[in-house]
């Protein structure tokens, strides 16, 4: 038997995964590591954390599973995206890395699309100049810290930096590379114009594959380190969306996937590359080679009912305690016996500012429509209605494009809620699947190893050979309700923004 292994670089530890080569997970391990956000808005990361983190991961799996680092037939790597990690002539890093959730560079994105233009800038990489994105991050580098900026080689993605740890080489992948801003996303390669605007040597860029290809091999001092077999192949591997993605199957047209994680994700595969004509969506290259992918981020989803239960549903958590039951079973019990529509009451869920279809830090979360009659149960189903109308708004914009979205499967957290996935089926007026795999990115990853170690032999079939669908959702009769509030929820946004901004602006005035 064969093994696979997947390592996902996220955002708050290293998961090393092995799979079997039918499927199964063998063994699953994650050692964590701190974020730092020297200043508002900034967030980083030491890549030597991650790296000490995976060989830790990577040990405990192989002493968890007894599995021989020989019967490992591949390793691929995803992990988060957008991040900028700088290394010098050397191969020694430069500064934190700067991660995808950083703000900073909001004055960089302006000045980038003043110079470029915002059309032509959408026509060479199919997406806006935005502030998570790497680009921006080496313009700030270059202004604010010259002195690393001198000395920078090579910039690299989070995952990129693990594969020069574990090979020694510089490779990166379609899907990753797409949310640098630097990618032709239409020709699966380094835009030369994007470069020269940004003012980057192309030496700096590692060399571009496809997701499932072997790029590198494990090198003897990290096979001394993580106990992997020196010479294991190592795949492109894929950002942690694309990889996501292919761990959950959507790597055909007309299956869409929504990731109710903290945020939320709507994801969609293509054929053909397309953009949505004002950049709302994410037009990345897909894992899969010859597709692409569309995505729409929305930044607080199950973020959102967290939030509610933490500071409203002090009650519920009393009770959990008592009863040793979840909370949010509690709250979605009670909201469960309000009405579709919560007779009157909307929730706009921008509690950590929006990026689709509003790429808007300074958008708030918003009550409407609250009267004597309402009680805290309607409070808790406006939440989920309100992030499931936010989701809608992606899926929207995906069907605009003119895709297919017969089939809607269902992620994360959130999706193991019966009612939450009624609400989708409901609100989508889609059957609402979902897959058995809990292991996200680092399955994904699993299995593009496994197709660059010839387990299989395609992304579409490895997929369709392990996963199995473990629940359906037929939309009921509570659709027409949602349709007839969904217009005024959008019209929500555009009447408050002007607000947001100058409510935010005076929070941050008399705030602490
Ligand atoms: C994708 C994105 C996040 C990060 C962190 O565009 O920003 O998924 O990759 O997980």
């Amino acid at each position: 038997m064969s093994y696979l292994l997947g390592i996902d670089v996220g955002t708050s530890g290293s998961k090393a995964l092995l799979v079997e080569e039918g499927g199964a997970v063998r063994a699953s391990a994650v050692a964590h590591y701190p974020l730092a956000t020297p200043r508002p808005l900034w967030s980083e990361q030491n890549p030597d954390d991650w790296w000490r983190a995976t060989i830790r991961s990577i040990g405990e799996v192989l002493s968890e599973s007894g599995v021989a680092a020989s019967e490992i037939a591949g390793i691929g790597l995803t992990g988060q995206m957008h991040g900028l990690v700088l290394l010098d002539a050397g191969g020694a890093v430069l500064r934190p890395c700067i991660m995808w959730n950083d703000q900073r560079t909001g004055p960089q994105c302006a000045s980038i699309t003043a110079q470029v233009g915002a059309e032509r800038i959408l026509e060479l990489t199919g997406n806006p100049v935005l502030p998570g994105f790497t680009a921006p991050k080496i313009a700030w580098v270059r202004e604010n810290e010259p002195d690393v900026y001198r000395r920078a080689a090579k910039a690299l993605l989070p995952k990129d930096y693990l594969r020069y740890r574990l090979t020694g080489d510089f490779y990166t992948e379609v899907s990753d590379a797409s949310g640098t801003s630097l990618l032709d996303v239409a020709a699966r390669k380094w835009s030369d114009e994007m470069l020269a605007a940004f003012h980057i040597s192309p030496d700096w860029m590692p060399e571009v594959t496809e997701s499932p290809e072997v790029s590198a091999r494990v090198h003897a001092e990290a096979a001394r380190l993580t106990g992997l077999r020196e010479g294991t192949p190592v795949v492109g591997g894929a950002g942690d969306q694309a990889a996501q993605a292919v761990g959950t199957g959507i790597v055909e047209p007309g299956v869409v996937s929504v990731t109710l994680g903290t945020s939320g994700v709507v994801f969609a595969a293509s054929n053909e590359y397309r953009v949505e004509p004002e950049g709302r969506l994410h037009a990345f290259c897909h894992a899969v080679p010859g597709q692409w992918h569309l995505m729409g981020v929305m930044l607080s989803a199950a973020g959102s009912f967290r939030w509610y239960r933490d500071t409203l549903g002090g009650l519920e958590l009393d009770r959990s305690r008592r009863e040793g039951r979840d909370p949010y079973d509690l709250l979605t019990e009670a909201a469960a016996a309000i009405p579709a529509g919560c007779e009157g009451l909307l929730f706009l869920p921008y509690l950590s500012g929006e990026r689709t279809p509003y790429p808007d830090p300074r958008a708030r979360g918003v009550f409407v429509g609250l009267t004597l009659r309402h009680t805290r149960a309607h409070l808790t189903r406006a939440v989920l209605e309100g992030v499931t109308y936010g989701l809608r708004d992606s899926l929207e914009l995906v069907r605009g494009l003119g895709l297919k979205t017969g089939e809607v499967r269902a992620s994360g957290g959130g999706a193991k809620s019966p009612f939450w996935l009624q609400l989708l089926a409901d609100n989508f007026h889609s059957e609402i699947v979902t897959v058995g795999c809990e292991e996200g990115a680092a399955y994904g990853a699993a299995l593009l190893a496994g197709v660059g170690a010839d387990v299989y032999s395609d992304v579409p079939s490895a997929c369709r050979s392990v996963l199995k669908l473990t629940g359906r959702t037929e939309p009921g009769e509570a659709g027409p309700v949602y349709d007839a509030y969904y217009p005024h929820y959008r019209a929500l946004y555009p009447a408050l923004a002007a607000h947001f901004a100058a409510v935010a602006d005076t929070g941050e005035k008399f705030g602490r």
